[in-house]
This record gives C-alpha cells, structure tokens and sequence, in this order.
C-alpha cells in the first residue's frame, strides 16, 4: 500500500522515477528551478570539466542534461567538438538550441541505451536520483573511449543532519527522505563514489566538493525555496515537517540574519584506460 499523497508510490520508488511524482517538466518553473541549481554549480563544474582537457575536438555526453547549461558552456566556453545531452524530456534542451549540440529523448537507465563511445561523458544530480546508480556507474563507464573521462557529481549533505534544529534542517532531513519514499531518491552513498569509481575499474580517480553558502536572495537559497515548495507533499507526509514549517523554513531562507551551508555538490572522475 503506498500512504504517499505525491502520487509516487511503490513503482516509481524502485523504478526511481524523477519528473513525474515530484519535479514534473510540465508544471510551470521547472526549468527555472534547475537553472538556479546549475547556476549555483556551474562554474565549478566547468571548471572542473576544461581541467580535466574538455576541449576542442572533444565529443562529449551529458546524461539527464536538464535545461543544458552545461552542455551549452562545455561548447561555447570549452569549445568541444559536440554535445549529445540526453534526458528522459527534453523539452528544456530543444528551447535552446546551439551549433553542436544534439538532443536525445531517452530513459538512461533502459537496458539497450548505448548511444556510442565519448571523450567525456558527464552527469550531474542525476544518479542519486536512481534506484540503479551503481549500475549506472558500469553503463556510464562503458560509454567512456579509451583515455576519456567519467564526470559525476551529486548532493551531499554535510551540515543538516548535525546541525541544531531548525525550520531549515528539518525541512531539509524532511526533504531527503519524502524524496526517498516518492522516487527512490539516495545521497547517502555520494561520498564513496572515488572508490565506486575504482572498481568500475577507472584510473586517476579523485573527486571534490563545492559547499556553497545561503545567503539571502541567492540562486542556491531560491533553488532549495522553490525545490521545497514542489516537493512540499512528499516532505509534510514523511510526518517530519508540517505545511506551516515549510513555510518557515521558506521564509527564513530570504532573511538577513540567517546563516546555514546548502547541502554541497561531491564531483568525482577517473580516466578510462
Ligand atoms: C536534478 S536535474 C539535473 C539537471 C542537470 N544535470 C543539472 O545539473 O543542471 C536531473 C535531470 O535528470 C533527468 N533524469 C532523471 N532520471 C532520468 C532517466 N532515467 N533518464 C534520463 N534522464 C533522467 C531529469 O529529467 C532531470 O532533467
């Protein structure tokens, strides 16, 4: 039986369904909410991506790309050959279209996606999102040419569950596991991913991590206000926090005198042989 008013469920909990129990591409702000994220991360990641010899002549994978921002600055900033970005709705990616990009409708995690081998293949908040991310990691792997770069990042949460309480941690611990019970949604195997990366059998593994502050009106503060507010369902019914915290915790996000770290972004890499 499944007690979830977000219309989750038993199925879309082992299939790991991101998009449509909660954060559905058709609700009105969607993309604007993944762009406060990407904005909030972006830098750091292109940063990281151009270290790593993301470059001219460079053919590269974004898996669940979102509204594309990387794949965009991995071409107009990095200036790789092409992009293949590939997620499950691609309505975002088509809106901005750029030269050498190509968008491809597809679900990652379906047996017989093999959409060929890349210099880089990336991916970015999106396997904590699946039942299936250490099968991912194999299929990700696999898809990487020989001497390319695997690229994944995903959330983890330094600070929430030792922090005092507040409307902020509750919220945020609350958030977490009404993702869990909605779309199988798991950060707590983040921070082994150098050694995941190790026995996928990858080379020159290391990983960092960027923690950004939240500071009033900024995009990582409007990311979390707008992500609770879509998520408000499945975060009142794990019975952790009721609608009126939500609102507090909202409220206290856009305050001067509030001080907090965001949950931070692990990104790790390692070079197929
Ligand atoms: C949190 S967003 C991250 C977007 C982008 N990578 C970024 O960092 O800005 C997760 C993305 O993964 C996509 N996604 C989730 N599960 C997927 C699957 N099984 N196959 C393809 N895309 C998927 C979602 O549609 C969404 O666009």
């Amino acid at each position: 039986m499944n007690g979830n008013p977000s219309g989750g469920g038993d199925d879309a909990r082992r299939a790991g369904r991101y998009g449509e129990a909660v954060f559905e591409p058709e609700k009105t702000g969607e993309d604007e909410r993944i762009d406060l994220g990407a904005l909030a991360y972006d830098d750091v990641t292109l940063n990281r991506l151009t270290k790593l010899g993301a470059g001219p002549g460079w053919d590269c994978l974004d898996v669940g790309a979102g509204t594309g921002t990387v794949s965009r600055l991995l071409l107009g900033r990095a200036g790789v050959k092409s992009v293949l970005a590939v997620d499950r709705d691609v309505r975002f990616l088509a809106a901005h279209p750029v030269p050498g990009l190509t968008t491809l409708e597809a679900d990652i995690t379906a047996p017989d996606f093999a959409p060929g081998q890349f210099h880089l293949v990336h991916a970015r908040f999106v396997l904590m999102h699946l039942r299936s991310w250490q099968q991912m990691i194999s299929k990700l792997c696999s898809l990487v040419a020989p001497g390319g770069v695997l690229v994944l990042g995903d959330a983890v949460d330094l600070t929430t569950s030792t922090a005092p309480t507040t409307a902020y941690t509750r919220v945020m611990r609350a958030m977490w596991q009404g993702l869990e019970e909605t779309i199988g949604t798991d950060v707590s195997w983040v921070p082994g991913y150098p050694q995941l990366l190790r026995m996928a059998g990858l080379t020159s593994v290391a990983a960092e991590i960027h923690v950004p502050p939240l500071l009033p009106g900024s995009p990582i503060s409007r990311f979390w206000a707008e992500t609770w507010d879509r998520s408000r369902e499945a975060i009142v019914a794990t019975g952790l926090a009721d609608d009126a915290t939500v609102g507090t915790a909202i409220r206290e996000l856009d305050s001067p005198d509030f001080a907090a770290l965001s949950p931070g972004m692990l990104t790790a890499w390692g070079t197929k042989s």
